[in-house]
């Protein structure tokens, strides 16, 4: 049964979707089957595994709207594990699609449903707003990775984002959980990016992954290139980091299964 995890923030450009293209690649490349699904209308993930825009026929939002089963959505990418559903912009006709939609918080949850078993792993990409297409994507989740990049102001709405998912979970989804908190773009020759992991981990402890994502050029130009760093450079530190992130991510997983 696939693991669903929506990789989540209140904040604009701190690594959500550098971070949703590559660890799905990071799970597809240690042999897990992985679906990544592009919720943000920007469609940044979308190419960031290379698929031109121009070329889609049906996309998220089709499925969102009843229009065609999720299935029929599904892409591939240049890693044989690794598919995609892509998205296009046209994210205000969805939303209002959806808002009149009963039991609308929910209509992702029950997509999915059909098509979970298939995958190891789902991540889903969402925008760096609170709209209805986040929540059905917290409301389908079992997993919520928060990207905390490592700089002044982060920290606070990481707090008003952690007071969110407990609604989520009290009035949508009883399952949801987190799977931790990443550090991304971390600098070691910048005070600023110590500070915050240091205050990150004294007040969060293990939610934080031991894992930080370094800041690297190369996991920026690969995004601007259409490609998980992985597929370019499987040996560089920003393509490695991310392998890392997807055992610590196995590790929690089996961790709190056999717990349950
Ligand atoms: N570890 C990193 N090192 C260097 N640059 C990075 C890193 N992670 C992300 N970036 C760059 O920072 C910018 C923002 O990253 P990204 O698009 O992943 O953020 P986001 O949270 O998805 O943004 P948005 O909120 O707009 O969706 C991009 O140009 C990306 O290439
Ligand atoms: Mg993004």
């Amino acid at each position: 049964m696939g693991y669903i995890i929506c990789i989540t923030s209140l904040k604009g450009g701190v690594g959500k979707t550098t971070t949703a293209v590559n660890l799905s690649a990071a799970f597809a490349w240690v042999g897990k089957k992985t679906l990544l699904i592009d919720c943000d209308p920007q469609g940044s993930a979308t190419t960031g595994v290379g698929v031109n825009k121009k070329r889609i026929g049906r996309t998220f939002y089709d499925a969102l709207a009843g229009k065609v089963p999720l299935e029929e959505t599904v892409l591939d990418t240049d890693l044989e594990f690794l598919k995609v559903i892509p998205v296009r912009g046209e994210f205000l006709r969805a939303e209002l699609e959806l808002m009149s939609k009963p039991g609308k918080e929910k209509v992702l949850r029950n997509l999915l449903a059909d098509i979970k078993k298939r995958y190891d792993y789902i991540i889903i990409d969402t925008p760096p707003s609170l709209n209805l297409t986040s929540i059905n994507a917290m409301t389908a989740a079992d997993r919520m990775l928060i990207p905390l990049q490592c700089e002044f102001l982060a920290y606070e709405s990481l707090v008003q984002l952690l007071r969110f998912a407990r609604l989520i979970k009290k009035r949508l989804n009883p399952d949801l959980k987190l799977a931790g908190v990443l550090l991304t773009m971390y600098d070691m020759g910048e005070k600023v990016s110590q500070q915050i992991a240091d205050n990150a981990r004294r007040h969060l402890k293990k939610i934080v992954f031991k894992t930080i994502i370094p800041r690297s050029v190369q996991l920026r130009e690969a995004s601007s290139v259409g490609k998980p760093l992985l597929v370019l450079d499987d040996e560089s530190v920003g393509a490695r980091s991310y392998i890392k992130v997807a055992r610590e991510i196995m590790v929690r997983i089996a961790r709190y299964e056999s717990n349950n």
